[in-house]
């Protein structure tokens, strides 16, 4: 590949797959040969702690913003890298809050490291605080996952003004490229929102639907992404179409 994608998953709305599909679609590319780094930007760690273990590292993202020191590279395989996340990122609207250029933190902390990798994908919060903003401005390409019920999909309009403001300011490269609908479950309220988002939006939805399947809950107890965990269940089987659909159109 010649140029790095820097793939922020986002969406305003907390549950609806974001560390899950920035995890799956990570390993899955990871395990074809491509060199990836994932970040964890959500206060929560849910990234670091679904695959490395419950151990507190001292040197995370929130002490690279803070004290402006290289990203901590966890190199879980020769291809996988993790940039781990804590607590302490809760509060880095307050601290950095008032410092210029704060929303390009990111952007200059990747710009040693980026060229060693294919992908870069980043775990977004579900606000639209400065963590996200230093996403959307480092990033090529957003990817939102959506679950096809009626308030999440009301979720999207605001991840849309985001997405548009940041082109309009910070960062006019930055394209959606692609929703995804996750945690799909065959009933009547989930076909019919299903379609209306299909019609609404049309092709920048993938046509992979990720589907509910407790397996892919399970993985993260035993530090897996749900391919390496159950490479057949619904879970993974999903998650590899997902991330053949994504190449397809990346190489388009
Ligand atoms: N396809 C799925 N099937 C079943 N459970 C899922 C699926 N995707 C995610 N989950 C579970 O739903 C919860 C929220 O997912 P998560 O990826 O953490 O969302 P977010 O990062 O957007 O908050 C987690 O417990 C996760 O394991
Ligand atoms: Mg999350």
């Amino acid at each position: 590949m010649s140029k790095t994608r820097i793939i922020a998953v986002s969406n305003m709305k907390g549950g609806c797959s974001k560390t899950t599909t920035t995890v799956s679609m990570g390993c899955v590319l990871a395990q074809k040969g491509y060199k990836v780094l994932l970040i964890d930007l959500d206060a929560q760690a849910n990234l670091t702690c679904s695959l490395l273990t419950d151990e507190v590292y001292s040197d995370t993202i929130y002490t690279s913003f803070i004290k402006q020191t290289e990203l901590p590279v966890v190199k879980l395989t020769d291809t996988l890298h993790i940039v781990p996340s804590s607590i302490e990122l809760a509060c880095i609207d307050l601290e950095i809050g008032s410092q210029l250029a704060r929303e390009r933190y990111l952007t200059n902390l990747l710009a040693p490291i980026k060229d060693n990798y294919d992908f870069i994908l980043c775990d977004c919060p579900p606000s639209l605080g400065l963590t996200t903003l230093n996403a959307f401005t480092a990033c090529t390409d957003i990817i939102v996952p959506l679950v096809a019920e009626v308030l999440p999909f009301e979720g999207l309009k605001l991840v849309d003004w985001a997405i548009n403001m940041v082109r309009k300011t910070v960062n006019p490269e930055a394209k959606l490229l692609g929703v995804v609908i996750t945690q799909s479950v065959n009933t009547r309220l989930c076909r019919m929102m299903e379609q209306n988002i299909r019609q609404s939006l049309g092709d920048i939805v993938f046509k992979t639907n990720i589907r509910n399947n407790t397996t892919v809950a399970e993985a993260p107890a035993a530090h897996k992404d749900v391919v390496s965990y159950d490479k057949k269940c619904h879970g993974a089987i999903d998650y590899i179409a997902l991330t053949e659909e994504l190449l397809t159109r990346i190489n388009s």
